[in-house]
């Protein structure tokens, strides 16, 4: 057989920075309230949001997504030429088709390789496995990952269940080749056979989610999977700087960090003030607190996605 030629391979890869992007219009519980049969008290207990941001009507997933990409670039000192490939993750695209990965790239005049992930909430970890492996094969040296999602137009806003959940977002990181390594190996896995247990079943329905099932399953399910992580990178859990969980519910992100032992982390707490955000949540949250100067650059951080699908994935990183 004849062996083909293949891209020179990278050593390893690296998050270089990271961003985000919220809408300004601010959402409060009050105001949420006034609308359906639902309290602030029962919203900051049982999530936890306090505030969400909600998208205008004419803010599009690409608008939000290349406005993050601009904020990851401009943070890590480049321009979108640097960039040779984009991914986006979101499971709202306004359309199917064409996907909003072109889309942001052609936003940002460039027209390199472009592909979006669907894997719903845990899509920025599998959307950060996939720019880390097209850096280690070589395909790409400089990758923009987008997370962005608009779940309010996939809401109905008569089920409180639902409606005082999420917010709208987009969040975006900079991956590039490196020496050494600084992303380490993805753990990653799905559970069809609970698919049904957040959906949206048609393309005339509203988002829908068995809560309490969900609920029981992230909250048992996921401090393992962020364990076996931590152990594919060779970092024990009291190491971690901080810990990124997707920011689902702050009773899900306490439990998942109580069982994880990161005693000396710093924990994303994002959605008290921006709701979930489903895949955004975990690359915003990163943004801000390195914004807040709360990570030292370097030091090792564990992020770990979940959502619809099931799916889950989640990867220790370098902190840019
Ligand atoms: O990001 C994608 C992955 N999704 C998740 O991780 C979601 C996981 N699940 C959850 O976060 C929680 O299950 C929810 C936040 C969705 C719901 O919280 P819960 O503690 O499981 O509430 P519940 O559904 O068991 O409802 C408890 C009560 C019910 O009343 P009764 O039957 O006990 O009288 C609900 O009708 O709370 C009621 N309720 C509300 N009350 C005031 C439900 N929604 C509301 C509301 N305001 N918005």
């Amino acid at each position: 057989m004849t062996a083909l030629n293949h891209h020179p391979r990278n050593m390893g890869a690296q998050v270089r920075s990271v961003g985000h992007y919220q809408p300004a219009r601010v959402v409060t519980n009050e105001e949420i309230s006034q609308r359906i049969d639902t309290n602030d008290e029962w919203i900051r207990t049982r999530v936890g949001v306090q505030t969400r941001h909600l998208a205008r009507e004419d803010e599009t997933i690409d608008e939000m997504g290349a406005l993050a990409g601009q904020d990851a670039l401009r943070k890590a000192g480049l321009t979108a030429q640097d960039i040779d490939l984009v991914i986006v993750a979101t499971s709202t695209p306004e359309t199917p088709v064409p996907n909003v990965a072109a889309s942001v790239a052609g936003r940002l005049g460039i027209s390199v390789g472009a592909f979006d992930v669907n894997t719903a909430c845990s899509g920025f970890s599998y959307g950060l496995a996939n720019a880390h492996h097209a850096i280690i094969a070589g395909t790409a040296q400089r990758v923009l990952l987008v997370g962005a999602e608009r779940f309010s137009s996939w809401l109905d806003w008569n089920d409180r269940s639902t409606a005082v959940i999420f917010g709208d977002a987009a969040g975006a990181a900079v991956v590039e080749a490196s020496d050494t390594e600084g992303i380490g190996p993805v753990r990653w896995g799905s559970d069809g056979t609970k698919a049904g247990l957040i959906r949206i079943p048609d393309r005339h329905s509203s988002f829908m989610q068995e809560g309490q099932s969900v609920f029981r399953w992230a909250t048992s399910e996921i401090a393992p999977i962020a364990l076996q992580a931590c152990e594919a990178a060779g970092v024990k859990p009291d190491e971690l700087a901080a810990v990124v969980p997707h920011q689902a519910n702050l009773r899900i992100i306490d439990a998942i960090a109580r069982k994880l032992g990161a005693d000396n982390a710093v924990i994303a707490r994002d959605i008290v003030g921006s709701g979930n955000t489903s895949t955004a949540s975990i690359p915003m949250a990163l943004s801000k607190m390195l914004e807040r100067k709360e990570i030292p650059s370097g030091s090792p951080v564990l992020l770990i996605g979940f959502g619809a699908g099931l799916t889950y994935a989640g990867q220790v990183i370098r902190c840019p």
